[in-house]
């Protein structure tokens, strides 16, 4: 069933939102997909109506042995995979006081080790060809954080900085690194894949506490299509372009400006204290 334009992508978190998405689009302009997801029966709609060009495999990126195990029957497959989409994660809301340890190193094994434990998977593989285009997901919340996100934001921002290091590491190999910045979008986030802190200090309630209460009211009401957010990511893919950010919607990259020009500023105003520290 392969052609020879097609390409083979590896998408994790691939039962909903984004993931979904994006295995519905890349399905539809003919390429191969391997979708994972920690229930694989979530795609078995999907499965029986595109049977030669989709696989669907068990992969939870918390699991070390997960991940080898798709990795191995993905590549047994097709024989190669050209895009992996490093798209799961889970949010988690509470004041950085309020997330116990064990809430907020769970967030960074969703969000950032196990990205990280994907790659490691798979960075074999795509040195060994010389190309391909790994697309990482990131947030809003790591281009400036709000209160109540310390945590799931940091996990996002710590992805954002591995990134920046991985597409200098894997540019002279051929292998093209893009980090996607998604505002608000219409996806499952804000429902079942929102944790909250199972504690409460009062004293966040007008903070922490009005932000959790925020996304509970614009949820189903993002600005942001899923689908189209899918589109775009596909054809940047097909482009051959790859840039460091992509940013999706309106408001993530009004929030990304608005970010420059405040750090500009507040870069101006202590430039002269700062500078002053150079010399012997
Ligand atoms: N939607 C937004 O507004 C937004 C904004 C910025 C960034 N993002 C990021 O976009 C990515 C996709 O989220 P989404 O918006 O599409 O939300 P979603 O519809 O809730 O999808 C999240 C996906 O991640 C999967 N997942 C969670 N933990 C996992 C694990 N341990 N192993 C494997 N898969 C796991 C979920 O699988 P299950 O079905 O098994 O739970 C689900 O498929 C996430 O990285 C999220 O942080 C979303």
């Amino acid at each position: 069933m392969s052609s020879a334009a097609s390409r083979v992508w590896f998408i994790t978190g691939a039962s909903s939102g984004f993931g979904r998405s994006l295995t519905e689009v890349a399905l539809s302009h003919g390429d191969l997909v391997i979708a994972t997801a920690r229930n694989p029966e979530a795609l078995s709609d999907l499965a029986s109506r595109v049977p030669d060009s989709l696989r669907v495999l068990p992969l939870d990126v918390t699991r070390p042995d997960s991940i080898a195990a798709a990795v191995q029957a993905a590549l047994a497959e097709w024989g190669r995979i050209d895009v992996l989409v490093n798209n799961a994660g889970q949010g988690l809301i509470g004041a950085v006081e309020e997330c116990a340890d064990a809430e907020s190193r769970a967030s960074f094994e969703t969000n950032f080790f196990g990205p990280l434990a994907v790659l490691r998977a798979l960075l074999p593989h795509f040195r060994e060809r010389r190309s391909g285009h790994i697309v990482q997901m990131g947030a809003a919340a790591a281009i400036a954080n709000y209160a109540g996100f310390g945590i799931y934001g940091a996990a996002k921002a710590a992805l954002s900085s591995l990134t920046e290091s991985l597409t200098q590491e894997l540019k002279p190999l051929g292998v093209r690194v893009t980090l996607v910045e998604p505002g608000p979008f219409r996806t499952d986030f804000i429902g079942r894949s929102l944790a909250r802190a199972t504690a409460t200090v009062p004293d966040y309630a007008a903070t922490s506490g009005r932000f959790g209460q925020y996304l509970a009211r614009i949820d189903g009401k993002q600005p942001g299509d899923p689908h189209r957010a899918a589109e775009a990511i596909v054809r940047l893919v097909q482009s051959g372009e790859a840039p460091q950010r992509f940013v999706l919607g309106r408001y993530a990259i009004d929030k990304t400006r608005k970010t420059f020009a405040a750090k500009e500023r507040e870069l101006a105003q202590f430039e002269a204290a700062g500078a002053a520290t150079d010399g012997v």
